[in-house]
């Protein structure tokens, strides 16, 4: 059986990385430009570093009472390893929740192919989506509906960096869209930025939900760490919190 790697292979005691050997980028690379070159292939220019390690610290935790480090912290309680913890915790990410963006990615790239200006693409496919009731991603949160304060310091740096993308234009002007549409604020979050730098930066809608996994996994570590070593067993509701639906009374 033969297998095939462009990624990495071992050669001479060292491991040669996407061409490069590792025990040169131990001495030269910060682990976020490691982890652009592992999943893009090449080292991130100056601008693309800052930006990418600024982007990973943004989605690096956001509070015990997300669903994914509320469901590290549950697993843990039930007096499982840190690996099921965690596991379980990133199981919980999906479509709504830290998977957003590779969806974003997707349909900001089947928009930047479209003619015309960005204003006009943005407003006809905001306008389509909403009449047919579908979900833009990128779009909403459930605590911030103004702003997400993630994407508004991230969208700074970009701009105090010089950090432009047509990707980014188009993203936040489908925010502008969608405030017209449904009359009132459903803001850009920060899946939906990093979604739209991540294409400026080349990498593929594939690895989006990848890179929020190698974001979020140190503030998992830490949730279920900290629910393991500082609190008693197994968590549970309080029955006051539990409705209890009459037609289901026996
Ligand atoms: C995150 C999310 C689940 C929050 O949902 P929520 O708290 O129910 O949203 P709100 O109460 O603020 O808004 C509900 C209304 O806005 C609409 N809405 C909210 N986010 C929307 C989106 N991304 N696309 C289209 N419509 C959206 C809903 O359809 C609903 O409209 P209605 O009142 O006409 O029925 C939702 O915004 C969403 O699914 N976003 C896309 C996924 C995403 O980007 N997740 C990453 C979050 S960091």
């Amino acid at each position: 059986m033969r297998f095939k790697t462009s990624v990495s292979k071992l050669k001479n005691d060292d491991v040669i990385i996407r061409g490069e050997p590792l025990s040169s980028l131990i001495e030269t690379l910060s682990f976020s430009d490691a982890i652009f070159l592992l999943l893009a292939g090449r080292k991130p220019k100056a601008t693309e570093s800052s930006v990418f390690s600024a982007l990973l610290v943004a989605i690096v935790d956001h509070g015990m009472g997300t669903t994914s480090s509320l469901a590290a912290r549950f697993v843990m309680s039930g007096g499982n390893p840190l690996n099921a913890a965690v596991g379980g915790g990133i199981l919980a990410l999906g479509d709504y929740h830290g998977g957003a963006i590779e969806n974003a990615m997707l349909q900001l790239k089947s928009l930047s192919g479209e003619e015309g200006k960005s204003e006009e693409v943005a407003a006809q496919y905001v306008e389509r989506a909403v009449r047919k009731k579908e979900t833009i991603f990128g779009y909403g949160h459930k605590v911030y509906k103004e702003k997400d304060p993630r994407t508004a310091t991230l969208l700074a740096l970009c701009q105090k960096l010089g950090y432009t993308s047509p990707f980014i234009d188009l993203a936040t002007q489908i925010e502008t869209a969608l405030e017209k549409a449904k009359g009132r604020k459903i803001c850009l979050n920060i899946d939906g930025l990093i979604a739209a730098i991540l294409l400026e930066m080349s990498f593929l809608p594939s690895l989006g939900k990848g890179i929020f996994i190698i974001g979020r996994a140190p503030g998992l570590v830490a949730q279920a760490v900290e629910e393991q070593d500082t609190e008693r067993p197994v968590r549970r509701l309080d029955e006051s919190e539990i409705e209890y639906l009459p037609d289901s009374d026996p």
